[in-house]
């Protein structure tokens, strides 16, 4: 589907030279501090981010950026711009080619067939992704967003893109970085705008003294620097996978497991029910869809005129499919578990250390690894098995 779509979109679809602006989340700020952004604040905030970042055909980086070495020009530029090859036959275009039919070209997760998908696109711009090997908060490696794309995720419209060279999947998953970083920045500014300007008062006033002028420049190249360090530090977040202790016995261990499930600490059956259907709380959101109060009938009408996807309960998953989003290794289910799942109700556990007395509250490392098997075991078994 993806490479039909993708001719498609080639073809199809007018990319402007600028990138659409963040109308949702400005809709959000205008709610909060009861305050329209003027049509004059729009324009200036469309400039400000087009100097940083350039567009969808020229993708610019900006100096802060830059210094970090986050970004390799020749990636960008494979990845950015209208679908087609260089003079060497080397592909262009690689993000409109494979994920803007589904991501949009902005990254906003809102392309033309997001709608029929379930859960819906990831929308970049928020800087929060799900399926990583850093903690809560923390932002994907390079290696977690290539991984992604290369595995696809089970169970949901994100394909695989196995076939593609390695170069490209580096290339992709570096632009997938350039449009959160550009999204976060955005939305920065957005929230300096709406917090700490009168309406009338331009972020860089052309009309200021120079010094004046540094000084809010100053604000703008913070939060670009702010934003991109957050990315480079991921690297040095990763956590730490130690293996069980060895000579562990599988089937003491599923049943201590089912045990932390159901039990008040690790509480786990709240969500995925007694059964691990996926069948206990069910009436929660993902933070996407919490922009606004998705359940304010009137804030909703103007967040989907703004051009957002009507919000949907989350489902928590139904452990006795085996089929795992975020991969089915074990370190990624021990990951899951100790980490939770950003952006989602899942929470990271509460981690103590192994020589607590009992009545410290907590996980230790060892009970996610009965978790683990526990969680492991359950596929291919009847739901009956849940009674002891
Ligand atoms: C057919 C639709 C579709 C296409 C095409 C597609 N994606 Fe996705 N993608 C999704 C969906 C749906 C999700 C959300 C899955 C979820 O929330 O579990 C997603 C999520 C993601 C995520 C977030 C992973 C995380 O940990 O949060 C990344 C990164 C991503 N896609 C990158 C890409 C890239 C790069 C391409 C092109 C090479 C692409 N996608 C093409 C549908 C698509
Ligand atoms: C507050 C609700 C909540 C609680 C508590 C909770 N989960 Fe989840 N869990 C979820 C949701 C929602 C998802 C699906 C997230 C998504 O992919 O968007 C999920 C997904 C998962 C997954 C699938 C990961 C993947 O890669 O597909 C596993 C495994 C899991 N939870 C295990 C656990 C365990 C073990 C516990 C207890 C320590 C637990 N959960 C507690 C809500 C919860």
């Amino acid at each position: 589907m993806a490479v039909v779509l993708g001719v498609c979109m080639a073809g199809c679809y007018r990319v402007s030279d600028t990138f659409p602006p963040n109308r949702v989340y400005t809709v959000r700020l205008e709610r909060a501090f009861r305050q329209p952004f003027e049509p004059q604040r729009q324009a200036e905030l469309r400039k400000l981010m087009t100097d940083l970042f350039g567009g969808p055909d020229q993708p610019r980086v900006p100096a802060e950026v830059r210094s970090l070495g986050l970004f390799n020009d020749e990636w960008l530029a494979a990845a950015a711009g209208p679908v087609g090859s260089d003079k060497g036959g080397r592909s262009k275009g690689l993000f409109r080619e494979h994920c803007a039919v589904c991501h949009g070209v902005s990254g906003d997760g809102v392309g033309p067939v997001a709608f029929v998908l379930k859960p819906y696109p990831r929308d970049f711009r928020r800087g929060l992704f799900k399926f990583k090997a850093t903690p809560k908060g923390a932002k994907p490696t390079h290696e977690d967003l290539r991984r992604i794309i290369e595995t696809g995720i089970p169970g949901t419209g994100m394909p695989s893109y196995r076939v593609l060279p390695a170069w490209e999947i580096d290339a992709l998953a570096q632009y997938v970085t350039y449009l959160s970083v550009r999204g976060e920045v955005e939305r920065g500014l957005i929230d300096y705008a709406a917090g700490e300007l009168r309406p009338d008062q331009p972020i860089v006033d052309e009309d200021a003294t120079d010094e004046e002028q540094a000084t809010q420049r100053r604000v703008i190249s913070d939060l670009v620097s702010t934003v991109a360090r957050s990315w480079r530090q991921s690297e040095s977040l990763v956590t730490p996978v130690r293996p069980p202790k060895s000579g562990r016995d599988r089937n003491a261990s599923i049943a201590r497991g089912r045990e932390l499930f159901l039990g008040d600490v690790a509480n786990c059956v709240k969500c995925h029910g007694p059964s691990a259907l996926g069948d206990g709380q069910t009436t929660d959101y993902d933070d996407w869809a919490k922009e606004i109060d998705p359940t304010d009938s009137i804030a909703l009408a103007e967040y989907c005129r703004s051009g957002a996807l009507g919000p949907r309960p989350i489902q928590p998953r139904n452990l006795r499919l085996g089929i795992y989003h975020g991969g089915g290794r074990p370190e990624d289910l021990y990951r899951r578990i100790h980490n939770g799942i950003d952006g989602t109700p899942m929470p990271a556990a509460l981690i103590k250390a192994p020589n607590s007395p009992p009545s410290t509250k907590g996980l230790t490392e060892d009970d996610i690894w009965c978790l683990v098997d526990y969680i492991s075991s359950l596929p291919g078994t009847s739901e009956t098995n849940s009674s002891p």
